[in-house]
Order: structure tokens, then C-alpha cells, then sequence
């Protein structure tokens, strides 16, 4: 399959692109890009195409989290660290309750374009273009951080090359060890009043762990885990320079991360969005807020998976706590009705995010529990499977989110609000989501064992 120039996809109407000021400028850092290895190799692609057709059969299940936005600073040993210490964290918990594999997929290695809601931000008398994140331009409220910057974009994949690497040493080289991960957990239990609720899961964990261990079982998943990398293909100057043919099909790939997702703001039909992502062949996602209409799921559906292969197409619903039992339902049955193979993963950010009355862009965390809950309901109540979770989240004891076993308050935001974009869960906040969806997924029941 080919693909079309960056030309023929601006002429389709690109929504939600910087004004790059020098044509120049963005022609060299393209060409750059178009010649720098791949940060993941197709075959990986397909590896995770097939694990989340086992989440599509309901044989699986999804945790995809990162940071709403990174940050070119905050690329450090110590925040990737973190993050990947709580999604491993969290992922435990949730394999146990779930009895089937938890596909980690970090919302991270390449997640730095932002859609905005308007092109220019006003303070006072000062309008300057709105920040789209690092990949753009300067967070920084001045007339020059604001300026579009192509040479960013150069640096966002050196920015998620060292990210990935990093990752997959962790991963492989001894930090994802089963039972340090598990120990990690154990101490969140035991030291925290919060982690004290979750005690019986814990226990129960411990001893698995403990019988697996006196059988002498010690398989090699245990001392290492599957991760991959993901972000929103937003900037198409970006995306399509980082797309290869692959040399063992033939077939393109965004080579810029395993999974990449289409934005609820740049879903158009016929937009260049969904035109890009149609011709690759890594799995994608499209994010579905609540304007979503089925036929719309259906439409998508069939310009994005026209061969309706499982594990190709995650739909991301964001319908906000409020909304999600009341439109959820109507798409499930129609496209299961239509016969379309794929994933439902539920984010339950960005319906839910409000301003605090201190000013700052939050959720409540008793709001993302509310539609995590909602989800399971409605696939229960349907008889489908609640493939996963999409959450922004952080490692680090930030204030961003209110609520959770913490209580944070409104007047708690400005301790440690760190995020560029929107509010994270964070490192309490992420392990107690985990444990209470582990609640919630004891009570579904997956796909039964193939083998078995
Ligand atoms: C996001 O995931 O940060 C985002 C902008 O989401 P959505 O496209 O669902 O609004
Ligand atoms: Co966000």
C-alpha cells in the first residue's frame, strides 16, 4: 500500500496544525527525520497487533498510561523510572484480578503535540499562539517560547529514542522483576492508610507468589515484561516522515511508536488524520468522546479496518462520568451488530476534567472511578468485554487531580501541580485506580481459555 504526500494530506484538510513561520526551516527538519533509524521495528508492531486482537476477544486486557503531555525536561532517569514503576505496579494488580495477560502500552517515548481548543492563548492584554506542546513550541508565556519551532521536532524523537531506550532496558535488564514489583506493592499496602483497604488482594497476590515459588516455578516472564510505546499522531510532518515501508511485507508503518491514536478533536472522516492512519499498519486507536454516534464508530470502522482484523482498531471512549451509561450502550450494540472486530478501552480523563475554583484545569478522582465503573456496567450488562484502560497518570506525589483516599482539595492543587496540559493521577491516586478496577474486574469473567 502506498502513501500519500504531506501534500496531498495537507490539501484533506488538517485540523489542529501549528502555523510553522518558516517553510524552510520545516522542510529541513522533515528531511532530517526522514533519515534517522526507526524508534520500533515493524515486527513489534505486529507483535502488539496481536495482543490486542486477545483484548479485542476478550482474552486480554489494556493498560495504556503516560503523562497528558511530556516535557523535553522532564526526560530523566528518574521521572521515566517512575512511571514505569507504576504502570508495572498497577498492572500486577490487575493481571491477578483479571486472570488473563494486562498489554502495558505506555502513553509515553512520543506523546509532545497537544490539540488545542483555540490557536492563540490570552493573558491580560497579551495574545500569543497557544501552547502545542513541546513538540511546537515553549510552554514559557512569551512571544518568542510561543513561535513554532521545527527543529522540535528533531528533538522529540531524540527525546523518545532515549526514552525507549531506557524503557526497554528496564524492562528487560531486571527492573520489571515480578516479584520486586510485587514488593513495591506490598510496602504501598502496608505503609499507607490508603494502601491498607487493599490488603486482602495484596495478600492473595503474595501468596501466589509464595506457591509458585515453593513449586520452584521461576518462568522468564517473571524477571521481565512486554511494554510498548504509544502516542496521539497528531503533527503531520511528524508522522509521515517517521513512516517506512517495512522490508520484510512491503507494507508502511509509523515507525515513530508501536501503537499511535487518532484525537477526538481530529477524527474527521475525511480529514488527514484518519487518511494517514488508514494506510499504516500498526494498531491504532481513534478516541470517541460523547458526540459519537454509532454510525460514526461504524464509519471509522471500516476506513480504518476495512478488513476487520482484530487487534488493528482500539476505540478510546471519553464520554465523562456523567454521560458514559446513557451513550455508551448504543455503540457497543450497533457495532458489535455490524459485525466489527474491535477493542473497547475506557478513558475516563477527558470527560471529566473542570476547573477547580482555585483555577486550575482538574478531575475529581471519585469522576474517573464513576466512568471506570460505568464501563464495566455497561459491558457487563451487554455481555461484551471491557478491554482496557487509558489514563494519564504520573509517578511522582503530584496535586493535579482531586479526591482519591488522599482527599486532596482544591486548595491542595497549588502545592504540586506540575503538568503542561492536563491534570494526572498521581502515584497514590494510579495504585488505588488499580486496585479498585481489580474489584471491578473479579466480577467480569473473560473469554474462556482457548486452550482449555
Ligand atoms: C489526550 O489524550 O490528551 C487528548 C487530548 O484527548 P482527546 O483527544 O480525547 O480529547
Ligand atoms: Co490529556
Amino acid at each position: 500500500m502506498s502513501i500519500p504526500t504531506l501534500a496531498e494530506l495537507h490539501a484533506q484538510g488538517a485540523v489542529q496544525q501549528p502555523n510553522w513561520p518558516d517553510q524552510a526551516a520545516l522542510d529541513t527538519a522533515v528531511a532530517k527525520l526522514r533519515s534517522v533509524p526507526p524508534l520500533v521495528f515493524a515486527g513489534e508492531c505486529d507483535e502488539l497487533k496481536d495482543k490486542l486482537a486477545q483484548v479485542t476477544r476478550g482474552e486480554a486486557f489494556l493498560l495504556q498510561g503516560g503523562d497528558c503531555a511530556e516535557t523535553f525536561e522532564q526526560v530523566t532517569a528518574d521521572n521515566v523510572r517512575a512511571k514505569l514503576r507504576v504502570l508495572l505496579q498497577m498492572a500486577v494488580v490487575l493481571t491477578y484480578a483479571a486472570s488473563v495477560p494486562v498489554v502495558k502500552l505506555g502513553r509515553l517515548a512520543g506523546q509532545y503535540a497537544k490539540p488545542r481548543s483555540s490557536d492563540t492563548e490570552t493573558r491580560g492584554d497579551i495574545t500569543l499562539p497557544a501552547y502545542r506542546g513541546d513538540a511546537v513550541n515553549g510552554y514559557d508565556f512569551t512571544e518568542q517560547a510561543r513561535v513554532p519551532d521545527p527543529q522540535r521536532l528533531v528533538e522529540v524523537y531524540n527525546n523518545s529514542a532515549a526514552t525507549l531506550n531506557l524503557v526497554r532496558a528496564f524492562v528487560t535488564g531486571g527492573y520489571a522483576d515480578l516479584r520486586q514489583v510485587h514488593t513495591w506493592n506490598t510496602d504501598f499496602v502496608r505503609s499507607s492508610p490508603i494502601g491498607k483497604r487493599y490488603e486482602k488482594l495484596a495478600s492473595e497476590i503474595d501468596r501466589a507468589l509464595t506457591f509458585m515459588k515453593a513449586i520452584g516455578a521461576d518462568p522468564g516472564e517473571f524477571h521481565r515484561a512486554d511494554f510498548h510505546s504509544s502516542h496521539e499522531a497528531l503533527l503531520l510532518e511528524y508522522e509521515h516522515a517517521m513512516t517506512r515501508i517495512d522490508s520484510r511485507t512491503g507494507d508502511p508503518y509509523d515507525v515513530s511508536a508501536h501503537f499511535v491514536w487518532i484525537g477526538e478533536r481530529t477524527r474527521q472522516l475525511d480529514g488527514a488524520h484518519v487518511e494517514l492512519l488508514s494506510r499504516i499498519r500498526n494498531p491504532i486507536g481513534v478516541k470517541l468522546g460523547p458526540t459519537s454516534t454509532a454510525d460514526d464508530a461504524i464509519a471509522l470502522a471500516s476506513r480504518l479496518n476495512p478488513d476487520n482484523e482484530a487487534g488493528r482498531l482500539t476505540f478510546i471512549t471519553r464520554f465523562g462520568a456523567g454521560r458514559i451509561r446513557d451513550g455508551l450502550p448504543d455503540l457497543i450494540e450497533k457495532v458489535g451488530a455490524a459485525g466489527l472486530q474491535v477493542a473497547w478501552v475506557c478513558d475516563p480523563m477527558h470527560g471529566n476534567t473542570f476547573e477547580s475554583s482555585t483555577g486550575y484545569k482538574t478531575r475529581r478522582f471519585e469522576d474517573v472511578i464513576s466512568e471506570v465503573r460505568g464501563f464495566f456496567d455497561v459491558h457487563r450488562g451487554l455481555g461484551s468485554w471491557p478491554g482496557g484502560l487509558h489514563v494519564e497518570l504520573t509517578g511522582d506525589n503530584v496535586t493535579e487531580c482531586v479526591g482519591g483516599g488522599e482527599a486532596l482539595q482544591d486548595t491542595d492543587l497549588a502545592q504540586r501541580y506540575e503538568s503542561v496540559c492536563d491534570p494526572r493521577l498521581n502515584r497514590i491516586q494510579s495504585l488505588e485506580l488499580a486496585f479498585l478496577v481489580a474489584e471491578m474486574l473479579s466480577e467480569v469473567t473473560p473469554a474462556a481459555d482457548p486452550a482449555s
